[in-house]
Parts: structure tokens; sequence; C-alpha cells
């Protein structure tokens, strides 16, 4: 063999990962790459969950919380917070070096109705909102000032279509409730990431509303950190296709694109509407729940290759992908068991319900390392 056929296949080699020499985690695997993250709940972050826990311990090294952050847990009622859970999901953060997101703080679920109403039940007005709006973000992001990293400050404001989303907040405040989170976070804790987040910005009329908007915001000096892909996937939705157009989309904007809610769905589809609306409700029918027994090895088999295909499609991308974040640990802890529809028996993250390691693990662990997208 030719000396440069040799030195080619020689640095070909040295390009080619399996799972890194003694690689035993997903954080040392993509040490370097990007952080690997999990949704935790108070289980997990308590210790209680003791299997959960350790598995948080060794596998991640971004943590992310399910619920304890949203407006109903920390702020239930007018004037009262309640930050001991939250303070409980930030201390296991620092004590085991994680980097510590927070989620959420404008978003038009989980946030009791009082925000909105005036003392009579009628809507709010707009100076009333947004001057509840600050006193809630300077409260929950000042009190973790220098500890948690990030926030998603608004979450799922743009609609499939692209327009702005008609929540209560647009209706009352308007568009510009956008910019004035962001301007209260960053007075909060200048030195936090600020993100937007948002489920099917895969699908390319909502995509280009989240470019136009992230566009808007840069162009009135507010700087965005990165765009949260949600990631709730199916096994043939988004196609690999999409998803790189959507980080391309993205990026070209000079911010970071995260995976921040990654799960795939194996189960048949209960829904019409959009792909990860909280809200939505599906009829539950004779075979919607069809792995109650166990997942036979022909899904198996297809959600470990799906995974290995994200997984790639990231590290294709890894120079602008700072962070994967699974949305649960377990797939007994996963929303998609009572979503939407109650009740089914749901397969969605990379380790079972007794915290093994499922074929999906193994597969994202021999993920090659890709050459860099261009
Ligand atoms: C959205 C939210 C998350 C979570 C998931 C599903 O994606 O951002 O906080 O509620 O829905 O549970």
């Amino acid at each position: 063999m030719r000396t440069s056929a040799v030195v080619l296949l020689s640095l070909a080699a040295a390009c080619v990962r399996t799972a890194p020499r003694g690689a035993s985690s997903l954080k040392e695997a993509f040490a370097g790459d990007f952080r690997i993250g999990a949704a935790l709940n108070p289980a997990q972050f308590t210790g209680r969950d003791t299997a959960g826990a350790a598995i948080v311990r060794s596998q991640f090294n971004t943590i992310t919380p399910e619920n304890v952050l949203k407006w109903e847990s920390v702020h239930p009622r007018p004037g009262v917070y309640d930050f001991a859970a939250p303070d409980r999901y930030v201390a296991f953060g620092q004590a085991n070096e994680m980097r510590i997101i927070g989620h959420t703080l404008v978003w038009h679920n989980q946030t009791p109705r009082w925000v909105f109403q005036d003392s009579d039940g009628r809507p709010a007005s707009r100076d009333t909102l947004l001057a509840r709006m600050r006193d809630h973000i300077h409260m929950v992001v000042g009190r973790y000032r220098d500890k948690i990293f990030g926030w998603d400050v608004v979450n799922e404001a743009v609609d499939e279509d692209g327009s702005l989303r008609r929540s209560p907040w647009s209706a009352i405040i308007g568009p510009d409730f956008i910019e004035k989170a962001y301007s209260y976070a960053r007075e909060a804790d200048p030195g936090a990431e600020l993100y937007y987040n948002d489920y099917s910005l895969e699908n390319a009329p909502k995509r280009n509303g989240a470019v136009a908007l992230i566009r808007k915001l840069q162009s009135e000096g507010i700087h965005i950190a990165a765009v949260g892909l949600q990631g709730h996937y199916k096994l043939d939705w988004p196609s690999v296709a999409q998803l790189d157009t959507t980080i391309d989309a993205f990026a070209a904007l000079g911010v970071k694109v995260n995976i921040t809610e990654l799960d795939v769905d194996v189960l048949p589809p209960v829904t019409r509407g959009p792909a990860a609306e909280v809200t939505a409700q599906g009829t539950s029918r004779a075979g919607s729940n069809p792995y109650f027994a166990g997942l036979p090895d022909s899904v198996q088999r297809k959600l470990a290759q799906r995974y290995a295909d994200l997984f790639q499609e990231f590290m294709r991308h890894r120079d602008v992908i700072d962070r994967v974040t699974f949305w649960g640990v377990g797939d007994g802890d996963s929303w998609l068991n009572n979503w939407p529809v109650r009740g089914r028996t749901s397969y969605p993250l990379l380790f079972d319900r007794q915290h093994r390691p499922k074929p999906a693990f193994d597969a994202v662990m021999r993920v090659v390392r890709q050459p860099r997208k261009q």
C-alpha cells in the first residue's frame, strides 16, 4: 500500500470512535463533544429514588428540573414562593458538579390562572402582568444567580404556522412580552445564558417563525445564547434531513442549538395535533397501548437505530450543540406514559423501568465520530 493511503487510513481510524476506550457512561463517551443531561423529578434529586439518582450521577453532567421551577410549583399564589424543591434540585447539581439548567420562566402552561387575572377574575392589565412577570423572574432567577447556568426564559411562543402563539401572555401584554422576559432575566442574572425553547421547530413553517423571532430579538440587542429544540421525537419524525436544516438555520444566526427534552415515542399516535402540545388529549382505543407486556425485539431494534441516527446527526453538528438532554431518566419516569392518554406503557428513553441500559443506550455509545459539518 502506498504511504499516503496508509496515512489516510490511519487518520480515518483515529477519527472513528466507538465508545472512547473505557467509557462506560454517556457523559464520558461524548466528553469534548457536548454535555449529556436529563430532566429530573424530586425523587431523583432528593435521592429517594436511589437507583435513578445513581444513574443520574454516573451518566449525566447537566440537569434540568422536570417541573419544580415551573410557575405553578415555585410561585403558586400571589406573593407566595416555594423554593423547597428547587433548592434541593440546585444543591444536587452543585454536589455533583453538574451544569444546572433552569426551566422555565414564561410559558402558557403550568402557570396558575391568577397570574393573568385581576382581583375580580377579569383579565389583568398589561402593566399588572408585566409587573408580575418581572417580580417572578427577579425572585426566581435572582435566587439562583451564579448557580443556575442558563434559563429557558420563554417556552413555546411560536405557533405551528410560524405566527406568534395566542396565549394569555401575548393577548394581555402584546408581542413584546418576549423582549420583556429576556430583559428581566438579563437584569436578574447578567451572567446567565438565556434560551428560547420550543417543540416541532423541525417543521419548516414553525422553524421560519422562530428564526424570525430570534432575528428580531437580536436586532433589539437581546442576546439569545441558544435555541432549544425540545426533541420530542417519533420513530419516523423528524427526518434527519429536517433536523439538519433546522440546526443549520439556527446556527446561521450565531446561536448555539441545544437538544433539551429528547425522547422517542414508539407508541401509536392517538392525537392529530402537534407533536408535544402538553394540553392535547388523545382518545384511548383498542391497540393504543400495544406494548404493555414488554417491547418486542423488532421495535427495540428500531428504537436503537433511531437513537443511533439522531446521535450521528448531533455529532455532525457538535460545533454548535452544547448539550443533549433527555426528558427523563428511565422509561418508567417518562411523561409519555400519561400523555396524551393516561396509563400507557411507553419506552422512549435509554434506560428501562429497572434502570437497565437498553439496546438504544449501546447504540448511542457506539456512535462514531462524524466528519464536522462544514
Ligand atoms: C414541554 C415542556 C416541558 C414538559 C414537556 C412534557 O415540552 O417544555 O416542561 O412539560 O412539555 O412533559
